[in-house]
């Protein structure tokens, strides 16, 4: 979890918060596809909900709790949806797989008990090139099962 209480260094023009998280503080796990919030590549949860980072000015996010992909794993110990999504063979290229992920913690944190529809509403946002919808839902199934299992 990354706490964006210092002052934020933003040049001259628009800087967004996926910017400064990429390129200040070097999160490289949060990406960039549409930069105009179509995509969901760049989705990271700020204050418990999740955001495109694209979309979100950095001097919004000051004094916010900023959570990306790389504050998943814990000792080097993958989260249940990041293994989940190796399981099923839901990662190709990769460049969709951190904000899906991110989508879904948020979604599970929430609701671990969430329907298949609300799933489907949440992998909604998001745009993958590579593998087809059916193994991004069977991982997200997957790791809500596992998750169950943790409570
Ligand atoms: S890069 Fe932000 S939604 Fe596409
Ligand atoms: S795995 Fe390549 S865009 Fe989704």
């Amino acid at each position: 979890m990354l706490k964006a209480t210092g002052k934020i260094d933003i040049p001259d023009g628009r800087v967004m918060l996926v910017d400064v998280l990429r390129d200040q503080f070097g999160l490289t796990g949060t990406k960039v596809g549409c930069g105009v919030g179509q995509c969901g590549a760049c989705t990271v949860i700020m204050n418990g909900e999740p955001v495109t980072s694209c979309t979100v000015l950095a001097e919004k996010a000051e004094g916010s709790e900023v959570l990306t992909i790389e504050g998943l794993a814990k000792r080097g110990q993958l989260h249940p949806i990041q293994e989940a999504f190796i399981k099923a063979g839901a990662v190709q290229c990769g460049f969709c797989t951190p904000g899906l992920i991110m989508r879904l913690y948020a979604l599970f944190s929430k609701n671990p008990d969430a329907d298949e529809t609300s799933i489907k509403d949440a992998l909604g946002k998001h745009i993958c090139r590579c593998t087809g919808y059916e193994s991004i839902l069977e991982a997200a199934l997957l790791a809500q099962k596992e998750l169950k299992t943790l409570v």
